[in-house]
């Protein structure tokens, strides 16, 4: 792949500290900032300087190498026992994407047998876990660009890309390996209320990359649909149940059935650490609400009626049987269900 086509990095372990990109600033300002402290890293998280969940993921497996810093500083015989509350903050900074969890079980995988200083057996992991995160993703672009069998515009909800995982993107991935091999010829990019991660970030990200975008408001899609001006709705997912049933940001549900309406195929595409076989299906999945001030105010700005109530969940479930094919780095599962996605895993 053509570096020409990924440029961005919005984690990154410099001398000794994590550095994030500050989402929130984007696209006015590319600011990062420093953090030092476990704790510090969880309000970052839950206040979406960083987001995404491979990005949020990545980032806590960074965090728990500051937590053990501090930790073994303080007590070096009991380390293992002091980390324990900063591991609590960073699992409890946001509820839905499963990868957080997900990174901080391998952190603690790789906590029981160190011996001595944890930090550098710690930050190893988390380098793994980041890097393993971007190979995948490259897989994902390849695997997702290959089902697209004629040159085709798409349609893409959120952001999915190098902002929202350790590099290169998701849905974003794809969309960058196939606009590269033709296959894709155009992004159109829901604004993606309230938090406008479509307009902010992905657009952002695809002019800096050098790949052209068109936003709509996300009210537009189905009409976008029913113009035959896209062939593929493609997206991530903060959680995928052990029967396909795929949680992503609020508006994606409506997206897929417009599609299935409208005849176009919809893809989902996240690395299997997004999929949780412990949750049987979507309903399991828990749905983070967040302020209603995200509604009721853009850019700080109040836009609503005062006295108005706002309903502001984050997230939604699209039910498998709206998903034509969820491609993960370890491979395809088409029309999924319950055997299908336990198949990939068999599979090794
Ligand atoms: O609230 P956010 O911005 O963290 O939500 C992000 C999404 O819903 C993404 O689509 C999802 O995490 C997949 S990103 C690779």
């Amino acid at each position: 792949m053509n570096s020409h086509h990924d440029n961005i990095r919005a984690v990154a372990w410099r001398d000794a500290r994590l550095y994030l990109l500050d989402q929130r600033l984007l696209p006015h300002r590319q600011e990062f900032l420093a953090f030092e402290t476990a704790a510090a890293v969880a309000d970052a998280i839950r206040d979406m300087v960083v987001r995404g969940a491979p990005a949020i993921g990545v980032t806590a497996a960074y965090g728990v190498v500051l937590a053990a810093r501090a930790a073994f500083a303080s007590a070096s015989s009991d380390w293992r026992r002091v980390i324990e509350k900063d591991l609590a903050l960073l699992a409890a900074a946001r509820p839905t994407a499963v990868n957080l969890c997900w990174a901080l079980e391998r952190m603690q995988g790789a906590m029981k047998d160190v011996p001595g200083d944890p930090e550098s057996a710690l930050l190893h992991e988390a380098v793994r876990i980041h890097e393993e995160d971007i190979r995948a993703n490259r897989r994902m672009g390849e695997l997702g660009a290959a089902l697209i069998e004629q040159p085709c515009a798409v349609l893409t909800h959120c952001n999915t890309g190098s902002l929202a995982t350790g590099g290169y993107g998701t849905a974003l991935g794809v969309i960058r390996s196939g606009f590269a091999s033709g296959r894709i010829t155009g992004v159109f990019a829901d604004e993606t209320r309230p938090w406008l991660q479509g307009a902010r970030l992905t657009a952002w990200e695809l002019v800096q990359d050098y790949i052209p975008v068109t936003l709509l408001a996300d009210g537009a899609a189905a009409w976008l649909m029913s113009q035959g001006k896209v062939d593929w709705v493609i997206v991530g997912a903060d959680r995928i149940a052990a029967n396909g049933d795929a949680a992503n940001k609020i508006g994606t549900y409506s997206a897929a059935v417009s599609a299935r309406h409208h005849g176009v195929k919809f893809m989902v595409v996240a690395p299997t650490s997004t999929i949780d076989l412990s949750t049987p299906e979507g309903k399991a999945i828990p749905i983070e609400q967040r302020p209603e001030s995200e509604v009721l105010s853009l850019a700080d700005q109040p836009i609503a009626a005062e006295g108005a109530a706002a309903w502001n969940p984050s997230f939604d479930v699209t039910p498998a049987g709206l998903i034509d094919a969820i491609v993960t780095e370890k491979g395809v599962v088409l029309k999924p269900d319950t055997a299908r996605v336990a198949a990939l895993f068999d599979a090794g």
